[in-house]
């Protein structure tokens, strides 16, 4: 969905059709010290341009319209755009026969086949903690009953992650170091700002910020940071909107049912007072408050009390939320004809390939960025855990080289076969 969009009319809408090469398209106005931007949106009011008016900057345009909610995500769109017409690039060059059809659909299963390595074996463990086989187990082949939609409560859920933001974006220069004025600016200066990606140095900057800075630790006492909880969209609503108020008023409006509902769909326990509640939470003055406000745990709201709970063992979210995000992401690849693993898909040399690749291999083959951890969901100091580029691996495309004669090899064996 981020590169793509998942309507055809928004698909077509964000390829390159000046010509038939299979590339996504680009920003014609700007580039990133020469590499490629996100196109802009070609409205007449674009959000954007208030967040500084004298720049008319208007928003990106990308398989996602949330591209340029924050300027984190802006960049991640760039890193897999360019990506996309890297591969297409690269495969062109291996395979001068196919066509732009090809090469694009090519090209997008392997941004999709990237984009699920890197979730399900580097980042949902850290989430998950030792609760990650309990609800992912081991691939074991598509299942056409699994439904894979995303569920109303998961998009509810997994806002969990509004608790991990930082209340400022940093900015990093090549040495790692604070990027002057740009360095350190409050997150709520940063929304809809696409003007600071083109203006204020690219999104190296930003991916270096990122890669040394860790996300914010989910604690019961500060779960959201003032940043989101008062001043959200400030440069371009009338006033500050309050993000956690949202998650819960949204919960309400799509009917969801509260957090005892959920634990029992979960197949955990239902505190029904104070003290049972403390016990869930591991803390008294949090359940005395909840029960205050809300009269008896059934009517928690569920986002603010699944993301109140105490969390797994090495994981980061609680047990409801492990339970909610993890059924939602085993749907997600049960139910996937096309999952990269399903066997069919990718041939066992493109999956030898593939299972090589980390994210630090996408951001050192799209940016400038020289110098990376491995690891880049860790956290990480400089220059300790970093390592050169060159010494990492790069995506080997060679198992993606048509080779004519395979087919024949196949019906010869065929015919021995026959004898
Ligand atoms: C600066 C960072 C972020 C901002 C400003 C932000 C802002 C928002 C806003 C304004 C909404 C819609 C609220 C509504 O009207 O109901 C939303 C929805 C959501 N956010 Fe965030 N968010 C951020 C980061 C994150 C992160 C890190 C995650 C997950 C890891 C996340 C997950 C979600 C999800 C799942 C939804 C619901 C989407 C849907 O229903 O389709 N957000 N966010």
């Amino acid at each position: 969905i981020t590169v793509y969009g998942s309507e055809d009319s928004v698909a077509k809408s964000i390829r390159n059709q000046t010509n038939q090469l299979g590339l996504m398209a680009v920003n014609q106005n700007f580039t990133d010290a020469g590499l490629e931007l996100l196109p802009f949106e070609n409205k007449t009011k674009s959000i954007c341009v208030l967040t500084n008016k004298s720049m008319n900057i208007p928003c990106f345009k990308a398989g996602d319209k949330r591209v340029t909610e924050n300027l984190g995500l802006s960049a991640l769109h760039t890193v897999f755009l360019r990506e996309h017409n890297h591969l297409v690039t690269e495969l062109r060059k291996l395979n001068p026969h196919w066509d732009g059809e090809k090469l694009y659909q090519e090209s997008r299963k392997i941004v999709a086949a990237i984009n699920q390595i890197i979730t399900y074996r580097d980042y949902l463990p850290l989430l998950l903690g030792e609760e990650t086989r309990k609800w992912i187990p081991l691939y074991s082949g598509y299942n056409d009953s699994v439904n894979p939609t995303v569920s109303n409560v998961f998009s509810l859920a997994f806002r969990f992650g509004h608790t991990l933001v930082q209340p400022f974006v940093s900015r990093l220069d090549d040495s790692f170091q604070p990027l002057g004025s740009f360095s350190h600016v409050p997150l709520h200066l940063t929304f809809c700002a696409t003007w600071r990606i083109i203006m204020e140095g690219g999104i190296d900057p930003l991916i270096r910020g990122m890669v040394v800075d860790h996300a914010k630790l989910m604690k019961q006492n500060q779960l959201l940071v003032e940043e989101l909880q008062n001043h959200l969209f400030e440069q371009t609503e009338i006033m500050g909107l309050d993000l956690a108020a949202l998650n819960m008023q949204r919960g309400r409006d799509h009917g969801l049912p509260g957090y005892n509902a959920w634990r029992r769909f979960c197949g955990l326990s239902q505190p029904q007072n104070v003290d049972e509640l403390s016990k869930v939470l591991g803390n008294s003055e949090l359940a005395k408050k909840f029960m205050k406000l809300y009269g008896t745990p059934d009517n928690i709201d569920l986002w603010i009390g699944a993301i109140a709970e105490p969390f797994v063992p090495q994981g980061r979210v609680g047990p409801l939320l492990a339970c909610i995000i993890g059924t939602q992401f085993r749907n997600l690849r049960d139910g996937d004809r096309f999952w990269w693993e399903k066997p069919g898909v990718f041939t066992p040399q493109q999956l030898y390939a593939l299972r090589k690749i980390l994210l630090s291999t996408v951001i050192c083959d799209n940016t400038r960025i020289k110098k990376i951890p491995r690891d880049v969901f860790k956290i990480n100091s400089y220059p300790e855990n970093f390592v050169d580029c060159h010494e990492i691996d790069k995506l080997d495309l060679s198992p993606w080289k048509d080779e004519p004669e395979s087919s024949t090899k196949g019906t010869q064996l065929f015919e021995v076969c026959q004898k």
